[in-house]
């Protein structure tokens, strides 16, 4: 059970990540030129009320990566069971991404959906190290709820919310 640290195994840690639970975003900007840029995102946490702040996590890797360093704004996008195939298409490299979804347009022209569960809209604060990744820390700027419940990410795979457990 107990794993040292210094021989992690990288399939035991996957593996354990995967038995937490989360929501599932599309987070989206829009760089000065005018390109769209988008990725799902699990990695999305609230950070702090006053000042209102949220995070989320973006792989160095990613194709988008330098376009959110870039960026003043971002919009997180929590999305519902009906954005599932969605959420995997913003997942895939390579793709058109906003050719499907139905998004709308933020004043600030960032994409958003207007039936996500809900939609936050932030500027870009800081953007912190932390190994691989970079913490997106955002001060939200305006908030939006409504659609169909949230769907959840579990072990691979998407799940509708069940019933509450107390
Ligand atoms: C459910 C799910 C959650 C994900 N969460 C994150 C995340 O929190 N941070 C991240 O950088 N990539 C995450 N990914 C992977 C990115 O969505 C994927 O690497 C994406 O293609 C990156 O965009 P790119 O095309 O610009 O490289 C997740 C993928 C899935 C399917």
């Amino acid at each position: 059970m107990a794993e040292r640290l210094d021989d992690l195994d990288l399939t035991a840690f996957r593996s354990a990540l995967g038995r937490f639970p989360s929501g599932v975003t599309i987070v989206t900007t829009r760089s000065e030129a005018g390109t769209l840029h988008g990725f799902t995102a699990s990695s999305f946490a609230a950070l702090s009320l006053d000042p209102p702040l949220v995070l989320v996590c973006l792989d160095r890797g990613a194709t988008c990566f330098p376009d959110f360093m870039a960026a003043k704004r971002f919009v997180v996008n929590i999305v519902t069971p009906a954005h599932a195939e969605l959420a995997m298409r913003f997942a895939a490299k390579g793709e058109n991404k906003f050719a499907y979804g139905g998004f709308a347009f933020d004043e600030h022209g960032h994409p958003l959906l207007p039936d996500a569960a809900a939609v936050i809209g932030c500027e870009l604060e800081e953007a912190v190290p932390g190994g691989d990744h970079v913490i997106l820390i955002g001060r939200v700027r305006e908030t939006r709820t409504g659609g169909d419940e949230p769907v959840a990410w579990y072990r691979g795979g998407f799940l509708r919310l069940g019933e509450r457990a107390a």
